[in-house]
């Protein structure tokens, strides 16, 4: 079914619009399979995927785990806080580490933008077989969770039939700290290229106004951004204005790990004005979907009480969609053609 080109993932500026295609219809197939009686598939047997989150994790290493032991892989997990890395040892030395033991797929977490890739250039250099995939790296790219929220979203646009194609035309509001979310960066590459529109929500200081021309600079190493026809991207400062016509609302964590010094003073002021709760909601012309990528700080972007509203709140879906979306990804990538 796949004509997948990539050896690595580590970004979704480098996305065709069949390689979205490609990832929905196996997740979607991977996720309709409890439905046939079947728990485990064999098509990862004697593959060995590792896991390197060099920052904390909940659910996205969680999840890559138990993608990989459902297609029946070997995983191995690395704990950093007990590793050689508390003696001088450097991400790229551990990683070769691993590959030496034999990985398959190195899946890697680092605060770093761009370890991902320098690992990745290592491997094309040396004429290794690993493969990368980013599980988020530093505020740059964190591709599988772009992914989950796409088919996420399609998912609940069209339950039937889940694809790109439940995306175009719709509005999806992306609000509070953009500026320090690789979610956000990641969403941005994955909507637009499927004709959602974006629009951005947040104070001056979360949210830069050269964001509007986000999609427009690929990173380097794309030459032509590979998907003729984007949605668009704006910024709207008022939540109020932001949530009148929107198909859809993501919020996000304040990453203060991320920012260099304390950006929102007041949180009580945060809250009233860019919290989603019931209240805030009510400028919705109708009623939308809530999602979040999590972890959730509660009281601060969003209410205990929207997070609880299974009438609106998406949240559970989008970790129980991250399973089968990132059992593609590990698929694709050990079952891709050598064309390199
Ligand atoms: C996000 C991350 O780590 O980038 N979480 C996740 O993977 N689900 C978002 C965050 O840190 O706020």
């Amino acid at each position: 079914m796949n004509n997948w080109a990539h050896k690595h993932v580590l970004d979704l500026a480098s996305f065709s619009l069949e390689d979205y295609s490609t990832v929905i219809a196996l997740a979607d197939r991977f996720r309709s399979l409890p439905e046939t009686g079947t728990r485990k598939l064999p098509a990862l047997q004697g593959k060995l995927i590792t896991t390197l989150f060099f920052e904390p994790s909940t659910r996205t290493r969680s999840s890559f785990e138990l993608a990989a032991k459902k297609l029946s892989a070997d995983v191995q997990n690395f704990a950093p806080q007990s590793s050689a890395l508390t003696k001088g040892e450097s991400p790229l030395d551990t990683a070769i580490t691993y590959m030496s033991m034999g990985a398959d797929v190195l899946v890697i977490r680092h605060n770093l933008s761009n370890i991902s890739a320098e690992i990745a250039s290592y491997i094309d250099q040396e004429g290794l077989n690993t493969s990368i995939l980013n599980a988020g790296d530093g505020l740059h790219s964190h591709p599988s969770q772009g992914l989950l929220d796409l088919f996420t979203l399609a998912s609940f646009f069209n339950p039937n039939e889940p694809s790109t194609k439940s995306l175009s035309g719709k509005n999806i509001a992306i609000v509070g700290d953009i500026l320090h979310s690789r979610v956000a960066r990641s969403n941005l590459w994955a909507l637009t290229a499927c004709e959602a529109n974006v629009i951005l929500c947040g104070p001056q200081n979360l949210l830069p106004d050269d964001f509007v021309q986000f999609i427009d600079s690929p990173p380097p190493g794309i030459k032509k951004d590979p998907i003729n026809k984007r949605g668009n991207i704006s910024i709207e400062r008022s939540l109020k204005d932001c949530l009148k016509d929107v198909d859809a609302v993501m919020t996000l964590r304040l990453q203060k790990e991320r920012m260099k010094k304390s950006l929102i003073t007041d949180i009580n002021r945060y809250y009233f004005d860019y919290g989603i709760t019931h209240e805030n909601l009510k400028y919705c012309r109708r009623k939308i979907p809530v999602m979040h990528p999590g972890p959730v700080n509660r009281g601060i972007e969003i209410s205990s009480e929207v997070i609880q509203d299974n009438s609106i709140s998406l949240i559970n879906q989008q970790v129980r969609n991250g399973i089968p979306i990132r059992m593609a990804l590990l698929y694709l990538l050990t079952n891709r053609k050598l064309t390199e």
